[in-house]
């Protein structure tokens, strides 16, 4: 990390030559430094105590700014309600990396995230005739938990404004600790925006999520918990990046105590407000931000954040929601603990560091900043993890539609495992079918395309396409076309193991032409696939006795509503 001070060398040199033509103006030199520093308290402070009139040197001026930070996280107050969180080594990740993977536990904290830290720091400092009125504050949610515990430790009235977008998890979490919770708006700039009003007429003391000195300050202990736990030299610190008060504290510690730990941030491609503003130099607002990562969802950074993250961090790395899913099994198969999408942005970036510049034998550090997932978004994740690892690859496959086909191109795939397989009879010529086939990297499934296309199937890779990944996966077939005859819909389960598939249409046999298929792998023990069949009347019977003979569990369900109303 280049050794950047929380003033720049011009603003010191400014300030310096203000000091020499009027020596006597301290309330104007605090002015400046409120205007230019990290912390107004820390200028004022400086001024007061005669440091800068002193000794108007560049470095200790530089120095009594830092120090300022580096004290303020010393003496700050989460412990009475944080944890001092483990530093682990992630064994697998580490030896799949080649590097040792430390992973910094705050999925650990009591409300399942670091945000206590700041929001305890902050309210700890709160005034008698504040504490009597109570707090506010606007929350995508983990922040809001940090500031109803705090609240309910330190026996205070908290009202917490929420986007509707909130997971429920969150919200029920922040309730069950006696918060009032006001769900308001789509977006957290929305919830902001009547947060504030509401403070004004009510009185509430507003808690920022990020962007204040104590909560920076708060969040800056972990930084210290790293160092005294590293047992050893610390090369790489990756800090998922919100609003940027983790990153600032983190950053803004480590300038001061360890400058040789670089720190880098993690922000998904849609919400990389932080990115922008750096590249930019100014503190830019996003258009659109994307919520999958709903805890680092925001439009815009602090201004106090930005400024001390523009001097003590050099890059901002940006990962894909795919990467983030894949990075939250990493962390599960490590830990066995499940986080939610920006506690695994760390992971997600230290990745793609370590691919990008090839790093071996370092030490590195992944903060681990939450755990509040919504159980409903896990298949999801899981969906999207072997994406992510580029273990998986989405193909459109056009192939012959005769019988017998969809056996040869399983021939062509040969061992590999599929984890999808679906299939409409469109017309008597060609069929497209959609299929998903596990991969060793995005080089294997390059060259599993090529060999498709080599064996004469028209393919296309999909494994980068949203819509089809979202949707399409899901809409393949529609209702009968006036082609298919005497359809019969038959659901089938068969053990899971590489070549399932292959053998399961071998057994099919071709007899029957097959007019439906969708099959999804579960990453269990077995397989389960719908098939439809063109059966004429005259061989129902024969085709009864086929299915009882396959020895594969089977039900077929042609008055089945969900077929008659989609498929049939
Ligand atoms: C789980 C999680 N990770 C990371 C962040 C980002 O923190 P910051 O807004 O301080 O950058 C948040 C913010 O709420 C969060 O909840």
């Amino acid at each position: 990390m280049t050794a950047k001070g929380l003033l720049d060398d011009a603003a010191f040199a400014e300030v310096r030559e203000r000091l020499r033509r009027n020596p006597r103006g301290a309330a104007r030199l605090r002015d400046e430094l409120c205007r230019r520093s990290l912390d107004p308290a820390a200028a004022t402070a400086a001024v007061e105590r005669g440091l800068v009139h002193r000794t108007p040197s560049l470095l200790t001026l530089r120095a009594v700014l830092t120090d300022e930070l580096h004290r303020r996280i010393l003496s700050s107050r989460v412990y009475d309600v944080a944890r001092h969180t483990p530093l682990e080594e992630a064994s697998l990740l580490s030896r799949r990396l080649g590097n040792t993977i430390l992973l910094k536990r705050e999925d650990l904290q009591p409300v399942f995230s670091f945000k206590l830290r700041g929001a305890y720091n902050r309210m700890a400092h709160l005034s008698e005739a504040e504490c009597a009125r109570g707090v506010i504050a606007a929350s995508a949610g983990n922040h809001g938990q940090g500031v109803a515990y705090s609240a309910r430790t330190l026996g205070i009235r908290a009202v917490i404004v929420m986007p509707n977008t909130t997971p429920q998890i969150k919200v029920d979490a922040v309730r069950s600790m006696g918060a009032e919770v006001v769900l308001v708006g789509d977006t957290y700039p929305e919830a902001k925006a009547h947060s504030d009003q509401l403070a004004v007429r009510s009185g509430l003391a507003p808690i920022h999520p990020f962007d204040d000195p104590l909560v920076i300050a708060g969040q800056g202990t972990i930084a210290d918990e790293l160092l005294r736990d590293a047992g050893g030299p610390l090369d790489v610190v990756f800090v998922p990046v919100g609003g940027g008060g983790l990153i600032a504290g983190i950053a803004g510690y480590l300038e001061h105590a360890a400058p040789s730990v670089e720190v880098i941030g993690v922000e998904p491609f849609e919400a990389d407000a932080m990115y922008r503003s750096l590249a930019a130099n100014r503190r830019v607002t996003l258009d659109t931000v994307g919520i999958f990562a709903d805890g680092v969802a925001v439009q815009e950074v602090g201004e106090l954040t930005f400024e001390i993250t523009r001097r003590t961090v050099d890059t901002i790395l940006r990962v894909t929601n795919d990467e983030i899913c894949a990075a939250i099994k990493d962390i599960f198969e490590d830990t066995r603990t499940i986080m939610e999408p920006a506690g695994a942005l760390g992971i997600a970036g230290l990745k793609r560091w370590v691919e990008d510049t090839g790093a071996r034998g370092r030490r590195l550090v992944a903060i681990l900043s939450g755990a509040n997932m919504n159980f409903e978004r896990l298949r999801f994740v899981a969906e999207r993890a072997e994406l992510g690892e580029a273990r998986e690859a989405i193909l459109a496959v056009t192939i012959p539609e005769r019988p017998g086909s969809f056996r040869a191109f399983c021939g062509t795939i040969g061992r590999r495992v599929v984890t999808e397989f679906n299939y409409r009879l469109s017309g008597r010529e060609e069929a497209h079918i959609f299929v998903g086939v596990r991969v060793e990297s995005r080089e294997d499934a390059d060259a599993l395309a090529r060999q498709l296309r080599h064996a004469g199937y028209k393919t296309v890779d999909l494994s980068a396409n949203e819509m089809a990944k979202l949707h399409v996966r899901y809409m393949v077939g529609g209702p009968t076309p006036a082609e298919v005859e005497h359809e019969i819909a038959c659901r089938f389960e068969f053990p899971e193991r590489p070549g399932a598939l292959l053998r399961f249409l071998d057994t099919l046999g071709g007899r029957w032409n097959i007019s439906l298929f969708h099959y999804r792998n579960h990453g269990a023990d077995f397989g389960r696939a719908l098939a439809g069949f063109e059966v004429p009347p005259e061989q129902r019977g024969k085709f009864q006795r086929f299915l009882q003979s396959l020895g594969y569990p089977c039900v077929c369900e042609p008055e089945n509503d969900a077929y008659r109303l989609f498929l049939g």
